[in-house]
């Protein structure tokens, strides 16, 4: 094994040291992190000069006008990092795949967008307080990079209403990159990624709804789960609900240790009215969370910043 492979399988034996820390006792437990993140330094500062001295070495010029087949002659010593999907979106591709074979259309969100789709569409009373809760940037022309993937139910039900009446149902899922502004740390970062899903049809229940994200978070991290629900509020959906999954055992998981995975809801008939879907006759359900979380939770990475760094170090373990 040549050095660099060493280095990253010690990294790999040194980050699931990581998950012992809750064996620890709390009082040692400040340590017990300091001694690993100082191993953990070390580790990158070696893997950093391993990757420069591979580099280092004297490459031929490759002639881009020979016939081909010459060019395949590099010497041997040469050494090039070849490049790979980022994490992020080899796991969208996952998560919009298991909601197609699901039947779910897919649409894209956009990264900028306007009031009316942030906040009046999805039933935001002007000045109401829960418009705090969405804090993000906005451009001098007065757009907004969307602090969810919700600002895409307005186009999504304008879109597809035509199908209801012609007996079909609504669904749909929105992959989409969002916007807040937090302060950043290891678990807050001001661009993330979500997935939204949107159904509509006659006669739905909120049951429907927890059958299809069970399904799709068992799908995902391929095992059964137990899952939860708690009131949550969002001005798009009543009654609105938080969905979290019993952390998994093959992660790390103990019993008990549940996490929130995403919002949903029954979505508010002032949503569907706005859209033009008259609510007597048709109900929908909807549902958003972040892609970066499932992620975390499926390699046990336990800082968010990791995912939008661009470091190379984190960026070839995948
Ligand atoms: N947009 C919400 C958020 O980012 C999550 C959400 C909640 C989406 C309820 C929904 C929903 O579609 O029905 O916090």
């Amino acid at each position: 094994m040549d050095e660099l492979e060493k280095l990253k399988a010690e990294l790999k034996r040194l980050n699931a040291e990581y998950a012992k820390i809750r064996e620890v006792a709390p009082e040692k437990r400040g340590e017990f992190g300091r001694e690993l993140n100082a191993k953990k330094n070390a580790i990158l500062e070696a893997m950093r000069l391993a990757e420069e001295s591979a580099l280092d070495v004297e490459v031929e010029p490759i002639d881009i006008t020979a016939p081909c087949g010459v060019n395949e002659e590099l010497p041997t010593t040469y050494s090039a990092f070849q490049g790979s999907a980022h994490p992020l979106m080899t796991e969208l591709d996952r998560v919009i795949s298991i909601y197609q074979l699901m039947g779910f259309d897919v649409v894209e969100s956009r990264q900028l967008d306007d009031e009316f789709h942030m906040f009046d569409s999805l039933n935001f009373a002007k000045e109401h307080p829960a418009r705090d809760g969405y804090d993000t940037f906005r451009t001098e022309e007065g757009l907004i990079p969307p602090a969810h993937t919700s600002t895409m139910q307005h186009r999504v039900l304008k879109a597809y209403r035509d199908k209801l009446q012609n007996g079909e149902e609504i669904a749909v899922v929105v992959p989409g990159r969002v916007y807040r502004n937090e302060d950043v740390d290891a678990t807050h970062e001001h661009t993330f990624y979500q997935c939204e899903g949107v159904y509509v049809s006659r006669d739905c229940t909120m049951g429907q709804m927890l059958g299809i994200l069970r399904e799709f978070f068992e799908k995902y991290y391929k095992q059964k789960l137990n899952i939860r629900t708690q009131p949550g509020y969002f001005p798009f959906t009543e009654p609105s609900l938080e969905f979290l999954i019993e952390k998994p055992k093959t992660l790390g998981g103990k019993k008990g240790d549940f996490l929130e995975m995403l919002g949903c809801g029954m979505i508010h008939p002032n949503v569907l009215k706005m859209a033009g879907i008259d609510p007597n006759e048709y109900h929908g359900f909807a549902w958003g969370g972040g892609i970066d979380r499932l992620v975390m939770l499926k390699y046990g990475l336990n800082d968010i910043r990791y995912l939008e760094s661009g470091n190379l170090n984190f960026l070839k373990e995948f």
